[in-house]
């Protein structure tokens, strides 16, 4: 007997305790969604490419971008690598479980369903644990891209994931609200350097850090910086791995796009709600007033209520960057419920997870300023 699914929804809900039938459908090829410490994962066996394919088409997502594969133990990462340089050791053992994927060589039983036809593969371990829970009683990999319909915020919650996905799996994990609320840290790591190819909770500072203290002289940079950030009017720091540590360095500057082979997937339309999404480092209430007279537009704001924007406007303070990737994708979803056609998004500093929850704002305003 499965958990009481939320109103409305027709798909089968289990929670910690009572995974087993979940972590069956998984290794019957079916489709689950499962939360994990960063964002709601939709995951199936990869070792079934008819349960893969069926991901791609239940997100609607491009068949070019390649999923990452979640594990349980760093016991079994040799079946789905065919090496592990020391850079990946070393960032695998100081920060898994948790929320980083490392992209490495692929092991051949590694389906090209998985991997877009890439030779590399995305690895990852969850710490939620109830993710944990799941994938031990799965002991398969588990392929699994966010839990969104395509383009769309990834789910933080597993009301938002049925939103786009109920009818389309065949059943779900509750885990409550995610943790982190933005998703993985990717890392491309060889033997000579490691490119940061998604900023996430596990900062390019903390990388770099970890890599000193192991004594590695490794090169760290970062590939996909803020897409369009010139348009960021006034943005003193825009670049995702601006405060990248000593021994790093970011070729094409802060404007350089994540490009094909570098980073797939990040090049698509990503994160955004109906409203258009505009981004700015600090807003003049008066002037935004003025000129969205007549629409419905509301505000996220970093630290303090904007000055002059009235009453009637929603608004809502975040006050750090931790709190604004936890809250980031449901508050999007948030002003949408509020029937809000405009979001104007104050961007936090690009420090710590500053510098991913900016790459995520900038994304989902497809490169707009206010
Ligand atoms: O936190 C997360 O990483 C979440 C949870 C569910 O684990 N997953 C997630 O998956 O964000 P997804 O599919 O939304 O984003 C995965 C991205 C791809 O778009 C691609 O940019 C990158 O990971 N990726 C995967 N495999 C890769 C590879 N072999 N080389 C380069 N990038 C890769
Ligand atoms: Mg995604």
């Amino acid at each position: 007997m499965h958990d009481k699914s939320p109103s409305g929804c027709i798909t089968p809900i289990y929670s910690a305790g009572n995974l087993g039938p979940a972590a069956e459908t998984v290794r019957a090829g079916g489709l689950v969604i499962f939360p994990t410490e960063t964002v709601y994962g939709l995951g199936a066996s990869a070792l079934v490419d008819n349960a893969v394919a069926g991901i791609f088409v239940a997100k609607g997502r491009p068949q070019d971008n390649p999923l990452i594969l979640h594990l349980y133990s760093t016991a079994r990462l040799g079946e789905a690598v065919s090496s592990v340089p020391r850079s990946a050791e070393v960032l695998f053992e100081a920060f898994s479980p948790g929320p980083l994927t490392i992209v490495l060589p692929k092991a051949s039983q590694v389906s090209s369903f998985v991997t877009a036809g890439l030779p590399t593969v995305g690895i990852r371990f969850p710490s939620h644990p109830v993710a944990r829970e799941f994938l031990e009683l799965c002991d398969l990999p588990v392929a699994a891209p966010s839990a969104n319909i395509s383009g769309r915020p990834s789910p933080t919650s597993l009301e938002m994931a049925l939103s786009g996905l109920d009818g389309k799996v065949d059943c779900a994990v509750d885990g409550g609200f995610c943790q982190h609320g933005i998703e993985s840290t990717i890392v491309r790591c060889t033997d000579d350097e490691v490119v940061l190819l998604r900023p996430g909770a596990i900062t390019v500072e903390m990388i770099a850090g970890c890599l000193a203290e192991a004594l590695l002289d490794i090169r760290v940079r970062a590939v996909g910086a803020e897409p369009s950030a010139a348009a960021v009017a006034g943005s003193h720091a825009v670049a995702a791995g601006s405060a990248v540590a000593a021994r790093s360095e970011r070729p094409g500057g802060p404007e350089a796009r994540a490009s094909g082979p570098e980073a797939p997937g990040m090049s698509y339309r990503h994160y955004q709600p109906r409203a258009e999404v505009l981004v700015t480092e600090r807003i003049d209430g008066a002037r935004a007033r003025t000129r969205f007279h007549g629409r419905r537009f509301g505000v996220i704001a970093m630290n303090r209520p904007p000055v002059g924007i009235g009453q009637a406007t929603p608004v809502y303070v975040m006050n750090s960057a931790e709190e604004y990737a936890h809250l980031l994708y449901r508050k999007l979803i948030w002003f949408d419920d509020q029937g809000c056609d405009v979001i104007i998004a104050e961007l936090p500093p690009p420090e710590g997870v500053g510098s991913a929850v900016r790459d995520r704002l900038v994304r989902a305003a497809g490169g707009q300023a206010l």
